[in-house]
């Protein structure tokens, strides 16, 4: 499995530190596509590249990062196919893949503990979609058009 992970600037220590554990754990590829300094960038760039390549196939899953991971899985959001979640504890990481099949896991480097942080993207990459009703209720997701 490809991950593509991204964030703005206050997501640099913990985007690492996601990085690592999911290539020490996983053996899966990650892709930091940065930013990997602390100046200022708009999340927006970040989260919209990170879906694109999601939704084109480059990258099996990705995962966003910014201050509240608020801002960015709104900037996900708006590419077709994708259903970006904001999780912030176990239970949400759970229930995105279960019934949403999210495609993309955003966290919020101000909001969520290191810790916390790494439990949240075990749960999110080894739970899978339980499909069943789920399934059309995510058609429906993405029959939407983004506009
Ligand atoms: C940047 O200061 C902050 O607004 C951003 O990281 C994020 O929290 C937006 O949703």
């Amino acid at each position: 499995m490809k991950i593509i992970i991204g964030g703005d600037h206050s997501s640099v220590a913990l985007k690492e530190a996601i990085g690592d554990y999911i290539k020490k754990n996983y053996k899966f590829k990650v892709k930091d596509i940065g930013t990997h300094k602390n100046d200022s960038v708009d999340y927006p760039d970040y989260g919209y590249k990170i879906a694109q390549e999601v939704a084109k196939g480059s990258a099996d899953r990705g995962i966003v990062i910014c201050g509240t991971g608020i801002g960015i899985s709104i900037a996900a959001n708006k590419v077709k196919g994708i259903r970006a979640a904001m999780c912030y504890d176990a239970y949400t990481a759970i229930m995105s893949r279960k019934h949403n099949d999210a495609n993309v896991l955003a966290i919020g480097a101000r909001t969520t503990l290191l810790e916390n942080a790494l439990i949240i993207v075990d749960l999110w990459l080894k739970t899978e979609f339980e499909g069943g009703r789920h399934q059309k209720r995510v058609e429906l997701l993405n029959s939407y058009p983004s506009r």
